[in-house]
């Protein structure tokens, strides 16, 4: 029939493997003969993703964080259109961060939270969320942080902080899930994502929701 593919998308903090999960993920549907596609936020490769990517990577490049926020969201907005046809033509798109993260990070600078959600009101609202995250302990023990603006084992904890807060939002409450990574392999996760994605297969017939609106 009409039936539309998923939103699926894969949230978490710095090295928790998180594109090694979207990647594996997306090989896993398209194996099962589903139309899939991976899009990974940032996408570094448009004009404005470019500048993210600068920013980024060079410390020396000056950005207010309010600026920073709103080019993180406008490089979603660059895509959605796209990721609405991919949906309703029946392809599942897995998305490697997005709103989420856009809020989280921000806020975790100090910006206010709602202000952080706003520009990314009315964007394709994920069908399911997997939440991929570790205790605040565990974090604090890791190394190996390379050197991009936000790898800092401290900011990571606040930026935790400001992710579990969609956890307890009500409205969030039917699609977000959380997947624990600590002490577990890479097919240890994969199996726990693909049980939260398995229940998803179909497809769906209802319409793409808003994000918060
Ligand atoms: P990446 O490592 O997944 O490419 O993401 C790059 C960094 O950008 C990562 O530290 C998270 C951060 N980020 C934001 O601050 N805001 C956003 O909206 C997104 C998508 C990522």
């Amino acid at each position: 029939g009409s039936h539309r593919g998923q939103l699926i998308l894969v949230e978490g903090l710095d090295r928790c493997g998180k594109t090694t999960q979207t990647t594996r993920l997306v090989e896993k549907l398209a194996s099962q003969g589903h139309k899939v596609e991976l899009v990974k936020f940032p996408d570094r490769s448009t004009p404005i993703g470019k500048l993210i990517n600068t920013y980024l990577c060079d410390k020396a490049f000056q950005l207010s964080d309010e600026a920073a926020h709103l080019l993180f969201s406008a490089n979603r907005w660059e895509l959605a259109a796209t990721i609405t046809e991919t949906l309703n033509q029946g392809t599942f798109v897995v998305l490697d961060r997005y709103v989420y993260s856009g809020i989280a990070y921000s806020a975790a600078k100090g910006l206010d939270f709602d202000w952080c959600a706003s520009p990314d009101k009315g964007l394709p609202q994920p069908d399911l969320v997997i939440f991929l995250t570790m205790s605040t302990e565990k974090l604090n023990q890791r190394s190996g942080f390379g050197g991009e603006r936000y790898e800092i084992s401290e900011f990571q904890g606040l930026v935790k902080e400001k992710f579990d807060k969609f956890a307890a939002m009500e409205s969030m409450r039917s699609i977000w899930n959380v997947v624990n990574v600590e002490g577990k392999s890479i097919e240890q996760v994969g199996n726990d994502v693909w049980g939260l994605v398995e229940g998803l297969l179909q497809g769906t017939s209802q319409p793409i929701h808003k994000f918060l609106a």
